[in-house]
């Protein structure tokens, strides 16, 4: 009962200090003694988090929907190695990207120009993506995110409705770790306290991605900004070949703080209604979809059915 009286004066103090801006927070952060406003609370910090159109979403693979026009996408300056700063900005990690990586292609409407990547993810390992692929949700995500060519920042990309697009990949725990993710994973050790940073030398974005020729099978789909103010300007493309990653490698942005001084983990938004919204696949996926048809069709026939 003590407990309870103590988180209603809690709410009181949150309620005080929402009139004078308060801070945005994941679920795994709030707590009685932390009254940050968690992902239910974001539409008080900013009204477009209640909107129609948010990300992440749950992809319902046999709801999606082919578009011949959904090919592989071009990256142009993804092979260039780059020195950048990575950061702890007290919700994530953050690496600053060159403008000369560029993508277009895949029915983008216009070519578009990378700013930053970060990731999300859970606790050591532990389920932390944003978007889920039928309701499977994986240990970590990575956004790259990009604007259009005649941008010049992120503010001015966000008052138009493609004026984002972010690449999604999926992370998958392997037993053995990935080399090419060595920089990152020890640079986070200099980078625990928020606001803190270092820089990484000579990475380049095809380093940190699955090769090109297994990026042809993706999903799209209209959302937004998975962190306040959630602007409902983005174009996202979400890959399904994973990243593998070992569970020491994973667990290592768990080491991380928040601004809170609480271990940062579980980094990601909860899944956000559709509303109508469809979502499309590429060509590839539905050669997929077509084999699994025809194998069940097949099984049929000859009486044996197929799990769903
Ligand atoms: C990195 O940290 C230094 C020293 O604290 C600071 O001056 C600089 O602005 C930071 N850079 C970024 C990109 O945050
Ligand atoms: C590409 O995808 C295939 C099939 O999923 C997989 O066996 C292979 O390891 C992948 N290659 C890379 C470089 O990710
Ligand atoms: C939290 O992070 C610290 C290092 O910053 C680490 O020693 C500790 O094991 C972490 N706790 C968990 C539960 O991962
Ligand atoms: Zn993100």
């Amino acid at each position: 009962m003590g407990m309870h009286i103590l988180c209603c004066l809690w709410s009181v103090f949150a309620l005080v200090k929402m009139s004078s801006g308060a801070e945005w927070c994941y679920q795994s952060q709030v707590s009685c003694v932390n009254p940050c406003q968690g992902p239910l609370e974001w539409p008080e910090v900013a009204m477009t988090c209640g909107g129609r159109a948010q990300s992440p979403i749950n992809i319902v693979t046999k709801k999606t929907l082919k578009d011949d026009r959904l090919q592989p996408l071009r990256y142009n300056g993804y092979q260039f190695a780059f020195h950048s700063d990575i950061i702890n900005n007290g919700h994530s990690v953050q690496v600053n990207l060159p403008d000369s990586a560029k993508i277009d292609g895949g029915n983008l409407e216009s070519t578009y120009k990378a700013i930053q990547l970060h990731f999300h993810w859970g606790l050591n390992g532990g389920p932390g993506s944003e978007h889920t692929i039928d309701g499977e949700q994986y240990p970590m995500e990575m956004h790259i995110v990009h604007i259009k060519q005649q941008y010049h920042s992120l503010s001015e990309a966000l008052k138009d409705k493609s004026g984002v697009a972010v690449l999604g990949f999926f992370y998958q725990e392997s037993g053995s770790s990935n080399k090419k993710y060595e920089s990152v994973v020890n640079a986070l050790k200099r980078i625990t306290r928020p606001g803190t940073n270092t820089t990484l030398h000579d990475l380049s974005l095809d380093m940190l991605i699955p090769s090109h020729s297994n990026l042809s099978t993706y999903f799209r789909y209209q959302g937004s900004l998975t962190t306040p103010n959630c602007d409902e300007s983005v174009v996202w493309t979400v890959f399904e070949n994973t990243i593998p990653l070992s569970n020491e490698q994973l667990s290592a942005f768990s080491q991380l703080s928040f601004a809170d001084g609480q271990n940062m983990t579980g980094t990601y938004r909860p899944v956000q209604p559709l509303n109508g919204r469809e979502v499309y696949h590429s060509g590839s996926v539905a050669v997929w979809v077509n084999t699994v048809v025809l194998l069940s069709s097949v099984l049929a026939t000859v009486g044996l059915s197929f799990p769903e």
